[in-house]
């Protein structure tokens, strides 16, 4: 069997990466977000509060005698309240980088530690943006947040690479890592930027605009997108890319 842990499956990218996983019977998806969508024989589902650290370090991984594959899927994430810094509250601050990149290193931290001797093809992709890579006004935790996902993901590579390479690690069997950004996808994350105010985002008619000329890219092809990658892993160009890379 191949193991997906996927967080945010209750909607957006990653409701449709588990609906187009669980087509196949030999996947797995185990789901963690705050509401559960999905019914499937092959799908458990994990009720957790990703902004509650408490509730992040008690996420469990089962050991799984028959994998194939496990995957860790950080996907979920969110914008919070779109406004300049000092107007932002001290709550939405830090529950945002919780949920952005505190809850994804937690997990990874867990995930590594639980399949350390596991063989098995064993992946973490984390759902990055392009908004890690360049500044946008009114969402300075958001871009910090992924930029900060992105390097955590190349120093466990980084990590990952240096213990494959020492004889002494002898029962080492490495993880891959990878940090991909989905492009702008049509979800429920960009109704909240849409609606967002002019005064608190100088963006927002080119993000209205997006969807105007529908240049929106939908969850379900996205995802498909994903899962062609993690089909060939050695086409994936980097550990940071871009959907939008392998088009
Ligand atoms: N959409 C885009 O254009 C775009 C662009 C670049 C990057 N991304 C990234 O893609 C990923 C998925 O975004 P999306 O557009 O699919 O967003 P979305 O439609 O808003 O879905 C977000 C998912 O995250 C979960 N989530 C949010 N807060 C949570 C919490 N406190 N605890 C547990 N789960 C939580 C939600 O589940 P519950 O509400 O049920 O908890 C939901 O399943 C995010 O990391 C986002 O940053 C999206």
């Amino acid at each position: 069997m191949n193991y997906y842990y996927i967080t945010g499956t209750s909607r957006g990218i990653g409701k449709a990466f588990a609906d187009h996983l669980l087509k196949n019977p030999a996947n797995y998806v185990i789901g963690l977000s705050r509401q559960k969508t999905i019914e499937h024989s092959n799908y458990t589902h994990v009720f957790v509060d990703l902004t509650d650290a408490a509730a992040i370090s008690s996420v469990k991984f089962d050991l799984h005698a028959n994998a194939q594959k496990i995957y860790l899927i950080n996907n979920a994430g969110a914008l919070g309240f779109i406004k300049p810094v000092g107007k932002l509250d001290a709550d939405t601050i830090i529950k945002n980088y919780t949920l952005n990149l505190i809850a994804p290193s937690v997990l990874t931290n867990a995930f590594i530690a639980c399949y350390e001797t596991t063989d098995c093809e064993k992946v973490i992709l984390n759902i990055s943006s392009g908004a890690g890579k360049s500044p946008i006004d009114g969402w300075a935790v958001y871009c910090s947040s992924k930029a900060g996902l992105d390097m955590f993901s190349r120093v466990v590579d980084a990590e990952q690479k240096i213990r494959s390479e020492n004889p002494l690690e002898s029962i080492h069997r490495g993880f891959r890592i990878f940090s991909i950004a989905p492009g702008i996808v049509n979800t429920e994350m960009q109704v909240g930027i849409r609606s967002a105010e002019r005064k608190d985002f100088s963006r927002v008619e080119d993000f209205i605009s997006y969807q105007v000329n529908n240049e929106l890219s939908e969850p379900a092809v996205v995802s498909e997108k994903y899962i062609k990658l993690m089909e060939n892993l050695g086409s994936i160009k980097d550990v940071l890319s871009s959907i939008k890379d392998y088009d």
